[in-house]
């Protein structure tokens, strides 16, 4: 059998993520693909009971490097245990959020720089994604669209985190333009969707 793709999505909080990927995997599955749906933090049992750690808004000593590490730990469990073996059966892996969030969040958010690619290489083994669609939308816009529900301890962070975070996303995009494909996610959910899908269907 031939090997599937590994996809992730990125952007900031209130990006749009979930409902692109949603799309994404509709129309794959229209196209007879077997899809695994997964996320970041999370997707394992064990990744997910790292989750409630990172994301517990009462864990408001955690140092950055305590974030950064559980993040990795939660990553190589995936890795291990769904994403590799999902991609080796030939299935399409759609993952929400990978390696990336590691770097716009902790690399660039919270200022801890390039060791947190040497963990997350480590972490995953170099096992990186075939493609990344990258969800571009102004931090206050995307945090507005989240602010009548209650927020997680990342989510809670100042606005200037959230815009060292914008700004890191960008810094990827230039950094790997040829698996990181940034789209505008400021335009309709149609239209968004039409472009991920055209980018996808180059890879099919
Ligand atoms: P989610 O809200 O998209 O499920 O992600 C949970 C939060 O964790 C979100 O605010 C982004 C953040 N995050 C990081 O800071 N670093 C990471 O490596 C990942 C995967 C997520």
């Amino acid at each position: 059998m031939s090997k599937g793709l590994f996809i992730t999505f990125e952007g900031g909080d209130g990006s749009g993520k979930s409902t692109q990927i949603e799309k994404l995997k509709d129309y794959l599955e229209g196209k007879g693909f077997h899809v695994v749906l997964t996320r970041e933090p999370g997707g394992t049992k064990i990744s997910e009971d790292i989750r409630e750690i990172i994301l517990d808004s009462r864990n408001t000593e955690m140092s950055d490097m305590t974030e950064t590490l559980l993040y990795a730990a939660a990553r190589a469990q995936l890795v291990e245990q769904v994403i590799r073996p999902a991609v080796e059966r030939g299935d399409m892996v759609i993952c929400d959020r990978f390696v990336d969030s590691s770097m716009a969040y902790q690399a660039y958010g919270r200022g801890l720089g390039d060791i947190v690619w040497d963990i997350n290489k480590n972490a995953v083994g170099d096992y990186m994604p075939d493609l990344t669609i990258l969800l571009r939308l102004d931090p206050e816009a995307g945090m507005g669209r989240i602010s009548g529900r209650k927020q997680d301890r990342i989510e809670l962070s100042s606005s200037d985190f959230h815009r060292r975070v914008y700004e890191g996303y960008l810094a990827l995009e230039k950094r790997f333009p040829d698996r990181i494909k940034g789209i505008d996610a400021s335009r309709g959910i149609e239209e968004i969707s039409e472009e991920i899908i055209n980018i996808v269907q180059d890879l099919i």
